[in-house]
């Protein structure tokens, strides 16, 4: 066991883990994030994803020991002054889930998205949501919500 220093959602925290132990597992079982979600444990299905440095990134893949420097935001660390992000909002607006176990992996995808693309085609909607499976086919609720998203952010929306 080593003593880590992580920036999650924006505070430094404290844990101690072994170097090759899984992010996942450290956010969800030492640090009481359990919004992100473990699905396959083999970076197939997208439940487990988080931002890191802004990026969508799996993170039942990544040993906490790789990522001391990295910005790590979780879907706790979305809403600002109790203000939902455009992508959160969006998701509750369209009604984008139904048994909501994909939802902050989903969340945390588009979020990654419109960073990059704040004016996403449908084309590259679908490919950047992809690798986030939804077992309850909520798919085209979840294409009109990233597209809500986008039209929230245009308004202003926290980010
Ligand atoms: S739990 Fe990480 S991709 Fe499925
Ligand atoms: S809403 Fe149930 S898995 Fe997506």
């Amino acid at each position: 066991m080593s003593e880590f220093i992580l920036n999650v959602n924006g505070a430094l925290l404290r844990v101690n883990a072994s170097a090759e132990e899984p992010l996942l597992f450290v956010l969800r079982d030492r640090l009481g994030l359990t919004g992100t979600k473990y699905g396959c444990g083999e970076g197939q299905c997208g439940a487990c994803t988080v931002l890191l440095d802004g990026k969508a990134t799996r993170s039942c893949l990544i040993p906490v020991g790789s990522v001391e420097k990295a910005r790590i935001v979780t879907i706790e660390g979305l809403e600002q002054h109790g203000q939902l992000s455009p992508v959160q909002q969006a998701f509750l607006d369209a009604g984008a889930f139904q048994c909501g176990y994909c939802t902050s992996g989903m969340i945390l995808s588009a979020t990654s998205l419109l960073h990059d693309s704040p004016h996403p085609t449908d084309g590259q909607i679908v490919e950047a949501m992809n690798g986030n499976v939804c077992r309850c086919g909520t798919y085209p609720r979840i294409v009109e919500a990233v597209r809500h998203a986008e039209r929230l952010a245009a308004q202003g929306g926290n980010r």
